[in-house]
């Protein structure tokens, strides 16, 4: 096991090239089994969870090539193998290989989902959607069972509005005999990715990117190739970083549009930002505004950039408030970021965040992914070496984190756990 540790203080100037979106990938991988010949994807991230999914089509008999950021998947030979314990723990978006082998088998069993523990993270509308379809649905020791004779297209309603669901229905019901419409579905972009990608392969979907989706099932998906787009919340977190330490920092390979909603903010703050063709120019300024933030569905306030955001408004002048309407226990950071001084209270979902003073480093834990990215926020700010423990959270989202900041002149550096570290994580 390793930390990370990185020496603060020092300005961030430069370019940094932003990854294909992670929430896409782990979609699109799992999208594959759906298909009867080869899956070519491009422009994937270098993550952990990319990894493991390829693991899991292999586990079910497909056969899979990683390259750098290329993933060849031959589905010929899958077959409806059981899942219910190991990798598919190891991450919450192995959730969707419970619509892709629904979709094609008829058949499949799922253990519960892993990932970042962000306090309850209910499936109900994802098994919701799979019974409307014609699936039996049942769990036991963990695990979901799902089987039907015949999947029939049918009207969804999502009681709440789910990128899981509505992703993990699109995947049940391209193949589904007749029309299926997803009612008040998810927007994000890595929705219309995920379409974009079935589309390819024959399927029929309406609609992608809106709050009706209409898909009308086809007998037969083919291979394809498509390339990810690119990830939104990497880039935020790297526009976040910028905007506390950034002397003029280029986040490039970007869509600027799904990022608007962060470049307000930041502009509120009274950081520089311009957008350009597929980048966007940061820099930082010497005194920062204090803003209010509310996470909200896309395209408002992404939850996932929640966390960064926070660590940068403790250089705020002023107090803000933060308010999490998505998952209202994504709090776990600001323990550690107390840690740094950090002057934050958390009262049910908001947390007010009294900004000015410097943070110090210090020796913090990542408890999940986005807080893993805020720490790393605090650490490029804060006073002295701040040393991480939990990497392997931050790796299952920020592809070459150390190679990508180091390239924009921070210091920034991994180190094995020494034993008593080892001992106090296995401890947790
Ligand atoms: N919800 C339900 N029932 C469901 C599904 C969701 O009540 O059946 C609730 C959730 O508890 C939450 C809200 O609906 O309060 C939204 O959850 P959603 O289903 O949209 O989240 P998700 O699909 O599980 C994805 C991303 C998350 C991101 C959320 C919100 C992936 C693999 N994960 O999760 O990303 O926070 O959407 O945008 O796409 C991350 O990247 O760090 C991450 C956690």
């Amino acid at each position: 096991m390793e930390k990370l540790l990185i020496e603060g203080g020092h300005p961030l100037k430069g370019t940094v090239q932003i990854s294909g979106a992670k929430n896409s990938a782990v979609a699109l991988i799992p999208a594959a089994v759906l298909a009867d010949s080869t899956v070519t994807i491009d422009n994937l991230p270098d993550i952990s969870d990319v990894e493991t999914l390829a693991h899991l089509l292999e586990e079910i008999g497909g056969s899979t090539e990683l390259t750098k950021d290329t993933l060849v998947i031959h589905p010929e030979n899958m077959f409806s193998m059981p899942l219910p314990n190991g990798r598919v723990k190891k991450l919450r978006a192995s959730y969707y290989m419970m619509g892709a082998m629904l979709g094609k088998f008829k058949k499949a069993a799922i253990g519960l989902p892993g990932g970042c523990n962000l306090g309850p993270r209910p499936i109900d509308q994802h098994i919701k959607g799979f019974e409307a379809l014609g699936a039996k649905v049942t769990n036991e020791q963990g695990a979901i069972y799902l089987q039907a004779d015949e999947l029939v297209g049918a009207r969804i309603y999502l009681d709440v509005v789910s990128v899981g669901a509505t992703i993990n229905i699109m995947l049940a019901a391209v193949k589904a005999k007749g029309q299926t419409i997803i009612e008040n579905a998810a927007k994000e972009p890595e929705i219309i990715d995920v379409a974009t990608l079935l589309t390819s392969m024959g399927a029929n979907i309406k609609g992608a990117g809106t709050n009706v989706i209409r898909i009308d099932g086809v007998d037969k998906l083919d291979g394809c190739r498509h390339s990810i787009i690119p990830d939104r919340i990497e880039a935020g977190t790297y526009m976040i970083m910028a905007a506390a330490m950034g002397q003029g920092v280029i986040v490039d390979n970007v869509i600027p549009l799904h990022l608007e909603s962060l470049s307000s903010k930041l502009r509120e703050m009274g950081v520089h930002v311009e957008a350009r063709d597929d980048s966007i120019y940061i820099e930082t300024q010497p005194e920062l505004n204090p803003v209010d933030i509310k996470t909200l569905v896309y395209p408002g306030f992404a939850t996932d950039l929640q966390q960064p955001f926070t660590s940068l408004l403790t250089k705020a002048d002023g107090s803000s408030i933060v308010t999490d309407t998505i998952y209202g226990a994504r709090f776990k950071h600001i323990d550690e970021l107390r840690r740094m001084g950090a002057n934050i209270k958390v009262e049910g979902r908001s947390a007010l965040v009294n900004g000015g003073s410097r943070l110090e480093g210090a020796k913090v834990r990542a408890s999940d992914l986005r807080a893993g990215a805020s720490l790393v926020v605090a650490g490029l700010m804060g006073e002295g070496v701040t040393e991480i423990t939990g990497v392997t959270h931050i790796d299952r989202g920020y592809a070459y984190l150390e190679e990508k900041l180091k390239g924009l002149g921070a210091n920034i550096w991994r180190e094995a756990l020494n034993a008593k570290e080892l001992e106090e994580m296995k401890s947790l």
